[in-house]
């Protein structure tokens, strides 16, 4: 099956018009939806505490929620295993938040829940490779730490929790876009991780909003950015080596959601009424315009850049992800957070940035931007145990 989306007008798109919500086939969702988001009236003076926070994606919420709740107290926890794998010339994105707590998410003392109203949990070994190298880390951070802290804030009367999930939960999901309603078929650990954690927060008996938002493939740009992601990935090989080297026949297909809509979709989930979606909901996290074929990101870069090659191996096995997803639901519970920036977008913004950063360079080392090779070089000198504690 092939994409028919153009990418015609990806890079004669006007910088002012980033982030206007403008698809790229000029897409307009198909399922009826009200005009406002019903949210709780949790309050301006929400406490938010923000586990895991010193990530990819963290790095981008604690300064979103600053911005649209500027009278929250934003407290974050987290381990900082990449704490230091700033781009360069970032600001610490922790300055945002009014407090940074420093611990595992595995031994977070129950009395620090205390007063939060909502609780994001985003702590976890974020990706299949790093689920294969460390699974027992895996499990136990995010699965059973995440299960803990659920618990734990519904016990300290937290109103709203919010959990990162991931479409990865589908596999390899043939036939169509699958929905909240479609059996899931995790194929790694990471995957199995999210469907059983989702599982569990659903049997906690509280009166506490929980929303499990299963993100498509994060892209974009963030001041703790990641190489280790498939489009920005093929946008750090074009412009390092003018050349985008596809793993595979390029003929799976991946949701993407760029990382500034993942901020805007959790801020939503913060503060959603139970009345949508019910006190427990499990929600794909995207936008249906943006299911695409790993060999569409690669010539939607090379149409951004031009004079890149693109090497797919049509030899290649099959990929053992490969999933279209229906983001109907999240597009009727919110409208007015509905993913605003388009895969042109995402593109634009990751070239500006490594290029300001100097990340254009092929003599640039990657290297602490793919996760796995930082958990990797901090096992091998002993600074992390193979569970992923800190020893030294
Ligand atoms: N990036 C994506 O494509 C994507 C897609 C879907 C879901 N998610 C989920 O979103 C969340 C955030 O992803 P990310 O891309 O920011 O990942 P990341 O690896 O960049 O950040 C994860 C953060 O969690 C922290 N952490 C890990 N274990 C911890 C522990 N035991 N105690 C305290 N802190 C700990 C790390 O130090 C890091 O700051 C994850 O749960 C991930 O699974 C990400």
């Amino acid at each position: 099956m092939t994409n028919r989306r153009s990418f015609g007008s990806l890079s004669a798109r006007n910088r002012s018009q980033i982030c206007e919500p403008v698809y790229l086939d000029g897409h307009s969702s198909d399922v009826a939806v009200p005009q406002v988001d019903i949210m709780q009236p949790i309050g301006v003076a929400m406490k938010v505490l923000i586990v895991g926070n010193m990530g990819y994606v963290g790095s981008v919420l604690g300064p979103h929620l600053r911005q649209s709740m500027p009278h929250a107290t934003l407290v974050g926890f987290d381990n900082a295993y990449f704490g230091q794998a700033l781009v360069p010339g970032s600001t610490l994105p922790e300055r945002f938040l009014d407090r940074q707590i420093f611990g595992d998410a595995r031994d977070l003392h129950p009395g620090l829940l205390s007063g939060f109203d909502v609780v994001v949990e985003l702590a976890a070994v974020s990706n299949d490779p790093m689920g294969n190298k460390f699974e027992s880390a895996t499990l136990s951070i995010n699965r059973d730490a995440s299960q803990r802290l659920a618990r734990l804030a519904a016990e300290a009367g937290c109103k709203s929790f919010v959990f990162a999930s991931s479409c990865s939960v589908y596999g390899i999901a043939e036939g169509g876009a699958r929905t909240e309603q479609d059996p899931t078929a995790p194929e790694t650990a990471y995957a199995r991780s999210k469907v059983e954690t989702e599982d569990l927060l659903a049997q906690i008996d509280t009166d506490m909003t929980i929303t499990a938002l299963r993100f498509a493939t994060a892209c974009g740009y963030s001041p703790r950015l990641r190489l280790d992601l498939v489009l920005n990935d093929f946008v750090a090989s074009a412009l390092r080596h003018d050349e985008i080297t596809v793993l595979s026949d390029g003929s799976p297909w991946r949701p993407l959601i760029d990382v500034s809509d993942m901020a805007r979709a959790i801020e939503w989930a913060a503060s959603r009424s139970p009345e949508q979606g019910g006190r427990t909901l499990v929600v794909n996290t995207g936008h249906n315009a943006n299911n695409f074929q790993v060999r569409d990101l690669a010539m939607a870069v090379k149409e951004a850049l031009p004079g890149v090659t693109v090497s797919i191996n049509t030899e290649a096995p099959v990929d053992s992800r490969s999933y279209q997803v229906d983001f109907s639901t999240f597009a009727r519970l919110a409208p007015q957070h509905q993913p605003l920036c388009t895969l042109g977008d995402s593109i634009e913004q990751l070239i500006a940035g490594m290029r300001s950063a100097g990340l254009d360079q092929a003599e640039t080392p990657s290297s602490p931007l793919i996760r796995l090779h930082e958990l990797q070089r901090l096992t091998s000198t002993g600074q992390l145990s193979s569970e992923l504690e800190w020893i030294a």
